[in-house]
Parts: C-alpha cells; structure tokens; sequence
C-alpha cells in the first residue's frame, strides 16, 4: 500500500513532528518553500504514489517543517490533469497528509482573472468553484463516500481567517469563484465571455481535483488563487507559461507575506 508506505517514510524523516496543515503550491511558487524553518525535503521520487512533475515553476519535493510555528506539509510541487490524463493525479499525496494527522489543506495555484477590479499582482480567495473540466477525480471509487457534499468545500472559517490575516497585513483580498479548465492552451476569448455569464472570477487549470479529493478524505480546504494575467481577451498581454511564472514571482513576497499571516490566524 503506497500510502502507507509514503507515511512510514515521512515519518521516519521527521521525528515526532505533528503535521497540521497542508500547503499546495502553485505555478512559480514553488519558492515559498524557502519560508519554511527546520525544513526536511523529501523527493517525490522517494514516496511511491507521488506524481512526476513535469511542468517548470514546480519542483518535486515535499518539505516538512514550520512556518509561523505551525507544523506544515509543502507540497511545491503538483502535478496536473493535462500532464497525466488523470484527474487524481494528486491522490497519494492528499491521501498522505490526511494519514499524517492534518487537518487542513491550503491550495495555493496562479490564475487568470475575469474581473477588472481583480488585475494582475492581486490574490483572490477562493469561495467556490465551477468544474468545467469534464473530469473528475472520484470516477472510479467505490462506496457511499464518493458522494461527497460539496457544499462549503471551501471551508468558512478558514475563508474568514484569510480575510482576517489580509486585513492585519493591510493588503487588498478579493474573494470569488475559480473555474477550472483542464488545459493545457489558455482559453479562447469567447471561453472567457461564457465564463463570465456562468459566474466565474478566475479561471485555471488544477486545485479543482485537489478540493474534492480533500474534501472526500475529510481535510477542510482554503484556496488561494494569485492572479498572474488578465483572461484570454481582456487585455493586449499575450498569455503564456513565461508570464505566468514571470508575474508569480513578481508576487511570491507578498503571497508570503499572506500565508504567513494566515497561519498566524487559523
Ligand atoms: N488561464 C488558465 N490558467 C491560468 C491562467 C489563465 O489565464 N493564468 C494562470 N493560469
């Protein structure tokens, strides 16, 4: 059993540390790993059921130690639908922090964003998301527990944490719906429109699947989306992995800045 394993290694690395909570990184935030104290890096490679990584901006490491004094799991490296043709390419890993006592999960992603008064550079939290993907990471389960509620996935009292933590630090948190697509091209312009008339804010390509898998192995979820660009259409800035990446590190600081007042809060 893969995930058994992956725990038993885990946990022969770290001690007696109490994992808490869970940290996803998104596309060029892969240096937020940086911000953890006491960090013990575990290779992908070394946890059998943990995905290849193939997409620039991620690394392939999980690293275990605190940040703020709150014992996390970072993740800074997540694999994708579009990479895998497999909506639960993030099971083992999800799965392996639920084993190891967390109780939460921050997925962090960078996205694009469908409403002027959210431009580029700002964070979005997440409220709610609209699956468009067609693809869904519990086809295959077995048993009632797929049937998973996914109301408030996106965990209230973490939402008011977020916007507690914003407010300490004095930064702008808008709040809004992701729409997950599975990639890999950017949207057409008029994907965008139609997102839009469906009640999207921001549009992306991953932590859809993570949410419901968190959600199915009962860990609460908070999502944060890092707005990198304008949507296909909205603006004359051509989209590309480059840019994403390039305005993902342009906003790690303050993206830092923010979890570690999160955590502060939660
Ligand atoms: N669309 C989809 N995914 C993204 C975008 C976008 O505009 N920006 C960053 N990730």
């Amino acid at each position: 059993m893969s995930v058994a394993e992956c725990i038993r290694t885990i946990r022969e690395r770290i001690d007696n540390r109490k994992i808490t909570t869970g940290l996803v990184l998104g596309s060029g935030l892969a240096g937020l790993a940086d911000a953890v104290n006491n960090g013990v890096t575990i290779p992908y490679a070394d946890l059998p059921g943990f995905p290849e990584v193939g997409v620039s901006g991620h690394d392939p490491n999980l690293i275990i130690g605190e940040i703020e004094g709150v014992t996390v799991a970072v993740f800074a490296g997540r694999a994708h639908y579009y990479e895998h043709a497999r909506a639960d390419v993030m099971r083992t890993p999800l799965a392996v922090l639920k084993g190891l006592g967390a109780k939460r999960v921050i997925l962090a992603n960078s996205a694009g964003s469908l409403r002027d008064d959210i431009p580029p550079g700002e964070l979005m939290l997440i409220s709610d998301h609209i699956n468009l993907a067609g693809a869904n990471p519990l086809i295959g389960e077995t048993g009632d527990d797929r049937f998973v509620d996914m109301v408030d996935a996106y965990e209230p009292s973490l939402r008011q944490a977020a916007m507690r933590a914003a407010a300490n630090i004095d930064i702008e948190l808008a709040s809004g719906v992701y729409a997950w697509l599975s990639g890999p091209c950017f949207e057409t312009p008029a994907e965008i429109r139609a997102l839009k008339i469906l009640g999207a804010d921001a549009v992306g390509m991953s932590t859809v699947p993570e949410v419901i898998l968190a959600r199915f192995f009962g860990l609460k979820v908070a999502g944060i989306s890092n707005i990198t660009n304008m949507a296909a259409g909205m603006d004359n800035i051509a989209l590309s992995h480059e840019q994403t990446k390039k305005m993902a590190n342009q906003s790690a600081a303050r993206f830092e800045k923010f979890l570690k007042a999160f955590l502060k809060e939660i």
